[in-house]
């Protein structure tokens, strides 16, 4: 691929997660998603709930058996020129860093509100971690074919809840069974609700913003009281601005109905115009490497083991930051300055797996591993590698101790244990003079994951003991004084062994200040 042809292709990228708490109907504007992309055949393949299939984000038993999707997945599809690729994020209110590290690898986000039900906790965890990365929101806000809360209600929640100012992009012309249709603001026009697939139905509205001569639709009253709330949207509320969008201080809200495809293309047509193509990415020698970059460079952000129960494999998902990859190219690991060649890739969609022969910056590759990588890990073929910055941890709240059931098997209970750290999936902390086990999460769920896969991948029974929530805080090993331990504050070594306490509570924490002024403690790694 010469220069041009990269930026071309770079251009056309469009990646992103779907944010939502779990119902607000993120699976169902996926698959309406997939199906304008041509992906999928019928609505109800994702999570496969009418159907029977099951996508591959919905792999694993556990999910299955909770209904719940607790892997992220890729998911590919070309549409109006561009190449979309949607980053799914496990839809369960337990959290876990898998969710938090795949944000990190999109350029956009979408939020999916229920109408009814406006910002639920989920979302409002999901929103702040996009609001830091700095990257766009849109809103979708879904089910206008159900009674809901009123629109300008849900917009000032927004506000108020995330801290977010927010421009209508449309807005609904009645809800539930009164819905008529969407007054498209953007798009100067109105769109009709149908509810069987009739094809999409437009009104142009006139320079004053109404429809021009007769039509059944103003003969409702909700009609004119839609355009008096347009005219205050336009009066009192926030002004379209693009720089804004880019920085995420602004969020266009759209209305729709995924269920009945209504609104979703048009949300979709005015989202990808919008949406950033990748952008650049920094290293920790904070030189911006841009995408267009002529040589390949990526970041692990997820690793799975057996992804696949038939075949045991490992797959390390990396964000293309720059260049192009092509299937049997040479690149060095930054971390080990390993030499690799990346000969098995895999690319993810929903119905398929297939072998990836190229990709550019701004895709999502698997690689199968043998155990090289780790999260956050930086490859390319750049002549003086780069490493980007590095991914945060997330400080866990819940700990476990964990031991093996059976002492015989130490052998599979310690491989799997250093495997499914390595993954990332939970942290692993040691006692600081016994060198017991602790596991460190950001969500129960998880602790049964991990017990799930030790039983399932490494036949290794594991007993959980709950040591509940507690306060992670690292100490200066300079400073360290063993004696300085108690149950209340629990002495312990992270994976660099490096000290740190685990506090039973802030007052423990304030307990600890007033004993020792002089030590500093931090949050952070
Ligand atoms: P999630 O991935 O965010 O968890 O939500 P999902 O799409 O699975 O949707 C949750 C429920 O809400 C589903 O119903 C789905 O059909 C429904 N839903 C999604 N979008 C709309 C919409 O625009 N209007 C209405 N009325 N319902 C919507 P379910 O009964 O839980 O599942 P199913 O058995 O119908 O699949």
């Amino acid at each position: 691929m010469n220069t041009e042809e990269l930026e071309t292709q770079v251009k056309k990228r469009r990646t992103f997660a779907i944010i939502s708490h779990p119902d607000a109907g993120k699976t169902t504007i996926t698959e309406q998603l997939l199906l304008f992309g041509g992906v999928v055949r019928s609505a109800g393949t994702v999570k496969g709930k009418k159907s029977g299939t099951f996508a591959k984000s919905d792999w694993m038993e556990i999910e299955k058996k909770r209904g719940i999707s607790v892997t992220s997945s890729v998911m590919q599809f070309d549409y109006d020129d561009k190449r979309v690729n949607i980053l799914d994020t496990p839809g369960h209110e337990d959290f876990s860093e898998d969710t938090y590290r795949t944000l990190m690898a999109v350029d956009s986000a979408v939020m999916v509100i229920d109408s009814a039900k406006g910002i639920e906790p989920q979302t409002k965890k999901l929103f702040q971690i996009c609001k830091m990365r700095g990257i766009p929101i849109f809103t979708f806000i879904n089910k206008m074919d159900r009674d809901g809360r009123e629109p300008l209600d849900l917009m000032a929640e927004l506000e108020e809840v995330l801290g977010v100012e927010s421009y209508p992009m449309n807005w609904p012309i009645g809800m539930g069974k009164g819905l008529k249709g969407l007054y498209d603001i953007y798009n100067h026009r109105i769109e009709l609700y149908q509810k069987e697939d009739k094809g999409i139905n437009y009104v142009d509205l006139n320079d004053a913003g109404e429809i021009e001569g007769d039509h059944p639709l103003k003969e409702d009253s909700i009609y004119q009281e839609v355009l008096d709330e347009v005219e205050l949207l336009g009066d009192a509320g926030n002004t379209f601005d693009e720089a804004k969008i880019a920085t995420g201080d602004l969020t266009p809200v759209f209305f729709g109905s995924a269920l009945t495809n209504f609104g979703v293309k048009t949300f979709l047509d005015i989202y990808l115009n919008y949406a950033p193509a990748p952008q650049e990415h920094k290293t920790i020698e904070e030189t911006l490497i841009e995408p267009t970059n002529e040589h390949f460079s990526g970041f692990v952000f997820k690793i799975q083991a057996n992804m696949n129960p038939n075949h045991r494999d490992r797959i390390a998902f990396i964000r293309i930051c720059s260049g192009e990859f092509e299937r049997g190219m040479d690149v060095k690991l930054a971390r080990t300055e390993k030499k690799m060649r990346l000969s098995n890739s895999t690319q993810f969609m929903a119905d398929s797996r297939e072998v990836l022969e190229s990709a550019v910056a701004g895709d999502i590759i698997g690689l199968y591993d043998t155990g090289n990588f780790q999260i956050g890990d930086t490859i390319s073929n750049l002549k003086k590698p780069i490493t980007f910055e590095k991914l945060p941890q997330f400080t866990p709240e819940l700990f476990m101790s964990v031991n093996a059931k059976n002492v015989m098997k130490q052998k599979s209970f310690h491989k799997g244990i250093q495997q499914l750290v390595q993954e990332g999936a939970v942290q692993l902390y040691r006692s600081y003079n016994t060198g017991d086990y602790i596991l460190g999460a950001v969500g129960q769920l998880q602790f049964e994951v991990f017990q799930f896969r030790m039983l399932n991948e490494y036949n290794s029974e594991v007993i959980m003991t709950p040591m509940g929530s507690k306060t992670a805080r690292w100490i200066d090993p300079e400073q360290l004084d063993e004696k300085m331990s108690s149950s209340r504050n629990l002495l312990v070594k992270d994976r660099q062994d490096l000290p740190l306490f685990l506090f039973e509570n802030a007052f423990a924490e304030r307990w600890f200040a007033d004993k020792y002024p002089d030590v500093k403690l931090t949050s952070k790694l």
